[in-house]
């Protein structure tokens, strides 16, 4: 049977421990003079991208490589999708070429879906418009996991633009699997409409949630993504919403800051926050590679625990989001 990584919300709690413990195995492997080992050997991968990316691809890129599989990359640019060619045909091709395992990002929601329906290959996905990032979320756990153990009853504030955001929709998802308490908090501007229905809180009031969170969050501002004008300037937004110096020191003393990259210094997060020693940032990315890792090894694998259930409907109502 197929089986896909499509959404956080098809991981159960078991599925979920399983790539994270999976994850911390791998993760010894970083510290070898040797990095790589043959589980994959002979296996294709191909990372599919349409939308730019810097963290994603190239940590997918790694863990594939450190699993000894073949990599193919391609991105739409330079490709035959500047003519026009579909998705669709685009896939077909790349089964073609006897691809085992696809990573896809693309700027449009539910297209893993739409790839999972038509190819005999794992289906990843690396990023769907404003709905998934189940990868960023896998990692977000693991790097939480290893600054404050398990996450059951643990309190997560997500914070900045969760409208526009797939980090915060996979994270919300996966946090409550893995028994977290989470606050998104945002202008309501940038929460989407039927947020009460997600299973987390949410705040307008940044001060007000910090001083109770063991990890804060900051989203990226997604300007590219914004058809409206959400709030009235960038230093308004970062005056209310950003993380500066004076509202890190508000968090309990443990707590610890993230945020999936890229950052817009000076607006969600100060650079000196973001360089400091709370900061677990530059470690997300480097947890990246072995948690994705994990998931295409037990994906590809050949492992019968695979992840996931079968293809199924997201978690998340997209038509609700702006
Ligand atoms: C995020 C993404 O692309 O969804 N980045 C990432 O994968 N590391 C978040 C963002 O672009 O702000």
């Amino acid at each position: 049977m197929t089986r896909h990584l499509l959404s956080a919300g098809d991981l159960s709690r078991d599925d979920a421990l399983l790539i994270l413990n999976t994850a911390t195995e791998l993760a010894r492997l970083a510290d070898r003079p040797i990095k790589k080992l043959p589980t994959l050997r002979g296996r294709t991968v191909v990372n599919l991208f349409f939308e730019d990316s810097t963290r994603t691809r190239t940590s997918f890129e790694a863990a594939a490589k450190r699993l000894s599989a073949d990599v193919i990359n391609f991105s739409a640019k330079g490709s035959s999708v500047s003519k026009g060619e579909s998705l669709k045909d685009t896939a077909l091709t790349l089964e073609a070429m006897g691809a085992d395992g696809v990573v896809i990002r693309h700027e449009a929601s539910g297209a893993p879906h739409r790839l999972a329906g038509w190819i005999k290959g794992s289906v990843v996905n690396a990023g769907d418009g404003t709905h998934e990032h189940p990868t960023q979320a896998l990692l977000d756990a693991f790097t939480m996991r290893r600054h404050l153990g398990n996450l059951d009853g643990r309190r997560v504030a997500i914070v900045g633009d969760v409208l526009h955001s797939r980090v915060a929709r996979s994270n919300v998802l996966l946090l409550r699997t893995l028994g977290a308490d989470v606050t998104v908090v945002a202008p309501p501007t940038l929460l989407p409409v039927g947020v009460d229905g997600w299973p987390c809180a949410y705040s307008y009031d940044l001060d007000a949630v910090l001083p109770k969170s063991d990890v804060v969050m900051m989203l990226r501002v997604q300007r590219e993504r914004m058809n409206a004008s959400y709030f009235p300037n960038a230093r308004e937004y970062s005056r209310r919403y950003g993380l500066d110096a004076a509202r890190m020191a508000m968090l309990p003393e443990h707590a610890i800051v993230m945020h999936p990259g890229p950052m817009n210094r000076g607006m969600e997060i100060a650079a000196e926050v973001a360089d400091s020693v709370r900061s677990v940032i530059v470690e997300q990315v480097t947890n990246g590679v072995s948690v994705r890792m994990a998931v295409l090894y037990l994906l590809l694998g050949g492992n019968d625990s695979a992840i996931g259930p079968p293809l199924g409907e997201p978690a998340i109502d997209t038509e609700t989001q702006a």
